[in-house]
């Protein structure tokens, strides 16, 4: 018999819905591990970092946080942001702060579209839809360089500037793993997203970069599309999608508008990798504390169960992976659905129903 493996996930649920959906996640990770006859177990830890620890502690988690995550395997996380604090200072001071200082350069977001739920796009009741949105994590619009000044000429003087920093190195790394991940995919094809018309240096640096890669993979197809017309492609063509890889920003829209399509944000998975491995890589559903809905056990947990699959893919647990997605399909093609996907279901029967599912197979 192998040695048991062991996987130490740190768990940070944060703030609203995210407390409810990481306790689903964990709830489907720790049925796998039952029955997978000590092949491999999951030892949690979990911090009561967030909102609520702001309020008691001036900061959004521990000051020597960074170094109580660093030695896991990985970092199970829910979402940040509640109304008592600015949401800049809630987002810098706790996901962000991970993401950067973790060097989670890619963020990976896949738009699945489910059995049983009604999409507004009319064609994917008759086509197979399903697209990554590949987000660059470490830089872009989201570098944090700027400042603000001119307070002292009182209201209406002062001037506030936000840089966008785009680097070779940052560009280079996040295409190629665009590209590699396309190669995986029936459909290999990248598509990379800018607004280069607008934007001359940053993003004419990442088109020069994109050409200059794509040399290397000429098994893939390429495309480069600016960022207005990607999002109406989303909508109108989205069948021409496979993996679609933008900068910091406007993959952050991009996801959000896919999992809208796709029927809600609820649904939305996405992991935030350190490819590299010198660091924990962080997984966690895409939307946010939702707190029109969070502690009525309402909550959509397939987006953050969902990550918690490409967690186990991360692990290289790929069986599981698979029977975890499937478990979903099975889920919501039998109409265990929340509300926001026009179901009645709560967040614990959609979980329970996931977590029988995935003991069938
Ligand atoms: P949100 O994603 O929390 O909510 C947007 C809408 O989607 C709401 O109507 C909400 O009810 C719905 N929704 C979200 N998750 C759902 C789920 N699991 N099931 C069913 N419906 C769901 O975005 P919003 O309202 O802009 O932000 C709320 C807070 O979350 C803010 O403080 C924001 O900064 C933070 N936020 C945090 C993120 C993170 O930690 N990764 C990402 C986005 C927002
Ligand atoms: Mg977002």
């Amino acid at each position: 018999m192998t040695a048991q493996q062991t996987f130490r996930i740190a768990a940070i649920p944060a703030d609203g819905v995210g407390a409810e959906v990481v306790e689903a996640g964990r709830a489907v990770l720790d049925a796998l591990a039952d029955a997978s006859e000590g092949r491999f177990a999951f030892e949690w830890e979990q911090f009561p970092w967030g909102s609520g620890y702001y309020a008691q502690h001036g900061t959004m988690m521990a000051d020597d946080g960074l170094d109580q995550l660093k030695d896991f395997d990985a970092i199970y996380f829910g979402a940040v942001g509640w109304p008592t604090v600015p949401d800049h200072i809630s987002l810098w001071g706790l996901r962000l702060k991970i993401c950067q200082s973790f060097d989670q350069w890619a963020n990976v977001r896949p738009v699945e579209f489910l059995p049983g739920i009604q999409s507004p796009l009319r064609t994917s009741d008759d086509t197979d839809l399903n697209w990554v949105v590949v987000r660059e994590n470490s830089e872009g619009e989201y570098a944090g360089l700027g400042g603000r000044n001119f307070s002292s000429r009182g209201d209406g003087g002062e001037i506030a500037v936000q840089s966008a920093l785009f680097t070779e190195v940052g560009c280079e790394r996040i295409l190629r793993f665009a590209f590699d991940l396309a190669r995986t995919r029936t459909r290999k094809k990248v598509s990379s997203v800018t607004k280069s018309n607008a934007q001359q240096y940053g993003m004419v640096l990442w088109d020069d970069v994109f050409k200059k890669v794509a040399v290397d993979y000429p098994d893939v197809e390429t495309e480069s599309v600016l960022v207005d017309a990607m999002a109406a492609k989303f909508v109108l063509d989205p069948a021409d999608l496979s993996v679609v890889v933008a900068s910091n920003l406007n993959a952050d829209i991009l996801s959000d508008l896919g999992s809208a399509l796709a029927g809600s944000l609820g649904l939305a998975a996405s992991a935030n990798l350190n490819p590299e491995r010198r660091f924990p890589s962080m997984f966690e559903p895409v939307h946010g504390s939702a707190p029109d809905i969070a502690g009525k056990g309402i909550c959509n947990p397939v987006g953050a169960i969902g990550s918690a699959a490409l967690m186990l893919e991360h692990f290289g647990l790929d069986d599981e992976a698979k029977a975890v997605r499937r478990a979903i399909e099975a889920t919501t093609g039998n109409g265990v659905r929340t509300r926001d996907v026009g179901g009645t279901a709560s967040t614990t029967e959609v979980t329970t129903a996931v977590i029988e599912h995935v003991l069938d197979s």
